[in-house]
């Protein structure tokens, strides 16, 4: 993270050297490592990089919703206005979940119970946080349906899931998320499952739900033209690190990781909506012995010390830092 950042305003969320490791056969291994990022309110800030990455591990462990005895923190912190997340009870975890930040997951679907009716399950929701009952709930449900834009919200609250489309359901799971008025939402690729005008039109929705409520987002996508509708700030992960981070104007001019270069170049040659297809190469396997940057083996520029050292981020213009070797010796521009 940039200290600068820090000079500007007090970040609402932010995690330092977060570490999360899974569970396999061969013992714990850790997949996000040394993750530095921060959010502040009101901002919206993006995490790019290609499936696998550790994009949602990344954002789970950000609201410690990560599936238990399967994969845990082993690492670093995560603040929230000033309080460590990580050593909170359940209880505490509870209040703050939903009040404070809220995640839409990746899939609309799996975010709502089949067996559930549209209306309870978004009833549930604004009573997790709030007193509300009888008329007042309903009328809640009734103005977060319309908040969302969906159409007829009488009739469609009575309705089970499997009776909406994918982009209703996606609708219906940001309502559930923004019903206690959260100061952060995560949304971890929002649009992915979505034909490519519902995910346009969805995209707008966040917009405006941000710019009515104030709320800060972190929106999670493999996708440079999302980033670029949406976000004031962008980091670059790859092979469970943050690469490159910075304004998103300014990685746009002056991308210095190769990798994001790879990205941006892709991205340019593609319409939006498609699936990014790999740079050349494999991504390494996760708990392999490794030494050097993770992107060496697929990187056009690398060199020696590229396979030897891990790179550290540095500062390389305003708000805008890259772990990378090249960068320290000016070579790449
Ligand atoms: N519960 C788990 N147990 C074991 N491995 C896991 C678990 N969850 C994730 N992983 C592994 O961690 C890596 C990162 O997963 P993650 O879901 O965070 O990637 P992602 O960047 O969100 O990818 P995508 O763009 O496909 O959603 C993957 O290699 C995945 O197989
Ligand atoms: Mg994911």
């Amino acid at each position: 993270m940039n200290a600068q950042t820090f000079a500007v305003d007090t970040p609402f969320i932010e995690a330092r050297g977060l570490t999360t490791s899974v569970r396999t056969k061969r013992g714990e291994v850790p997949i996000v490592t040394g993750f530095d990022l921060s959010v502040r309110r009101g901002e919206t800030v993006a995490i790019v990089g290609e499936s696998g990455c550790g994009k949602s591990l990344a954002a789970l462990s950000l609201m410690q919703l990560l599936p238990k005895g399967r994969a845990r923190v082993s690492g670093g912190e995560v603040r929230l206005d000033g309080r460590d997340i990580l050593t909170l009870k359940a209880r505490e975890l509870n209040a703050l979940r939903g009040r404070e930040i809220a995640l839409i997951s990746q899939d609309p679907m799996s975010a709502l119970n089949p067996v559930i009716s549209i209306g309870a399950q978004l009833r549930e929701a604004i009573t997790a946080h709030s007193d509300l009952k009888g008329e007042a709930l309903h009328a809640r449900a009734i103005e977060l349906m319309r908040l969302v834009q969906i159409p007829d919200p009488e009739a469609r609250l009575r309705e089970y899931p499997h009776r909406l489309s994918g982009g209703m359901c996606q609708r219906v799971s940001i309502a559930m998320a923004i019903a206690s008025q959260p100061r952060l939402l995560i949304a971890d690729e929002p649009t992915t499952a979505l034909d490519v005008t519902i995910q346009a039109q969805v995209l707008q929705l966040l917009q405006r739900l941000k710019r009515e409520t104030g709320m800060a987002l972190l929106i999670i996508t493999h996708d440079f033209g999302v980033v670029a509708e949406m976000a004031d700030r962008v980091a670059v992960m790859y092979a469970g690190r943050i690469v490159e981070e910075g304004p998103v104007r300014e990685i746009f001019r002056n991308p210095r990781h190769p990798y994001t270069q790879g990205l941006l170049a892709l991205t340019r040659h593609h319409p939006r909506g498609m699936r990014l297809p790999e740079i050349a190469g494999l991504v390494p396997a996760y708990g392999e012995a490794r030494t050097g940057c993770a992107f060496a083996d697929r990187c056009p520029q690398a060199r020696a010390i590229c396979r030897q050292l891990t790179p550290e981020r540095r500062s390389v213009g305003p708000l805008h830092d890259t772990a990378c070797w090249l960068t320290e010796t000016g070579e790449v521009a």
